[in-house]
């Protein structure tokens, strides 16, 4: 099946010429002369790589890219910029909206068509290169979030995961924190910056392929592993949101269940990520200040497009319990029920993290395990609710 490509421009005659161009090389093409009918006919023709003009009257280009790139179903189209512009300064707002490439008119016929081949490749869009995996057959995506820092979500995540692999699915867990990321010291790998290298690179060039390369499999939990290093030097790719989306949505059609430890609050990865999720589950404690964050993410996440119904909270209950607020007033301050509680295992946590594994492979006869398992059964294997990728 022959790659669409969208040509957005209002200038007539480079529409013509630029589509008999990329036809001759048996490209399918769709034509669009405003920025807002490119934007319908993206949504309505899902093409394969857009290019698209800078000057137009009713919407610059850079708008265009912008709004594909903040939509949840067409931010993964790979985009050139073809324009009469030759300023710098075009080019870095061109790229800083989200631009793979960059291309000045007039144009040579064979350069052109050498720049659609290769994003084409780098994107995997290109029909060989093309998943054969329909959205339906993508991966059941759990998200686990802290209402705060510090408070185990990447425990959590690891042990959901390793629940999960120990089921016998297909599981990947992501670290989605770059520069902060510790799941490679809590399995005593090297630092691995794997995560941060994808995430450096553009959009387009964020396939299953470059994918596959940066996956490392725990032998202990069979759970394959998609590592953020702890470099400070990478915090900065934390604001890579529409390649963390992409990321996330590539690599759920490559394994069945996609675990991914988010770290906490609304960061720009997660406002992108968290409408992927199937389910997600958010941790609190009872403590007062904490159950009070959670209640603020849950009233906050329609306006990122998430249903709070699928939400499973989780308290993890590691203070003292002369301090703690009870089950029944907690649920009151956080305004949702509370699914489960996993119980503080301070000296589990300590052996886990010696041995370099998950706190249930450790002791697999825990409460802990069991209350892990609990979780898992709900949020993992139960499968309930609608695919956010299919909706
Ligand atoms: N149920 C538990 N009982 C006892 N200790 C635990 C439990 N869960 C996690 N811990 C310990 O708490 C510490 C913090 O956990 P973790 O790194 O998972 O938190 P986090 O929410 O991911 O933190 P950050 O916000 O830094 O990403 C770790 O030392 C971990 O071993
Ligand atoms: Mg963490």
């Amino acid at each position: 099946m022959a790659e669409k490509i969208l040509i957005v421009d209002d200038d007539l005659d480079t529409l013509k010429l630029v589509g008999l161009i990329l036809q001759r090389q048996g490209y399918e093409i769709i034509a669009a002369n405003t920025g807002s009918q490119g934007l319908a006919k993206a949504a309505s023709d899902r093409p394969d790589l857009i290019l698209l003009d800078v000057m137009m009257p009713d919407m610059e280009g850079f708008e265009v890219t912008r709004r594909l790139r903040a939509s949840p179903d067409l931010g993964h189209i790979p985009i050139i910029m073809f324009t009469a512009k030759t300023m710098v300064d075009d080019k870095v707002t061109g790229f800083e909206a989200g631009a793979d490439d960059y291309m000045t008119k007039p144009t040579h016929p064979a350069e052109l068509v050498s720049r659609v081949k290769a994003l084409l490749a780098r994107s995997g869009a290109s029909a060989a290169a093309r998943p054969s995996a329909a959205p339906t057959e993508r991966a059941h995506i759990v998200g686990v979030l802290g209402a705060k820092g510090g408070l185990g979500a990447s425990t959590l995540a690891l042990n959901l995961g390793t629940a999960s692999a120990q089921a016998g699915e297909d599981t990947v867990l992501c670290d989605l924190r770059p520069g902060q990321g510790t799941l490679s010291l809590q399995l005593g790998f090297t630092q691995s910056p794997a995560v941060g290298l994808l995430l450096s690179k553009s959009v387009g060039e964020i396939t299953t392929r470059a994918i596959e390369t940066q996956i490392t499999t725990h032998a202990r939990s069979g759970l394959r592993l998609l590592m953020s290093s702890p470099l400070p030097s990478e915090a900065s790719l934390a604001s890579a949101a529409a390649q963390a989306e992409q990321l996330v949505r590539q690599t759920a059609t490559m394994c069945k269940v996609l675990v991914l430890d988010l770290g906490a609050g609304f960061t720009d990865i997660n406002k992108k990520v968290l409408p992927l999720c199937d389910r997600f589950v958010l941790i609190v404690e009872p403590v007062r200040l904490t159950l009070t964050m959670g209640k603020a993410i849950l009233s906050s996440l329609e306006t990122i497009g998430l249903n709070p119904a699928r939400v499973d909270v989780a308290m993890v209950n590691r203070v003292r319990s002369s301090l703690q607020v009870a089950w029944q007033q907690a649920e009151q301050l956080l305004g949702h029920n509370i699914a489960t509680v996993i119980t503080s295992a301070p000296e589990l946590a300590y052996q886990a993290a010696e041995a370099c594994v998950p706190m249930t492979i450790m002791q697999p006869d825990s409460l802990l395990t069991d209350q892990v398992n609990k979780l898992a059964e709900i949020v993992v294997q139960g499968k309930r609710g609608g695919s956010a990728l299919t909706t």
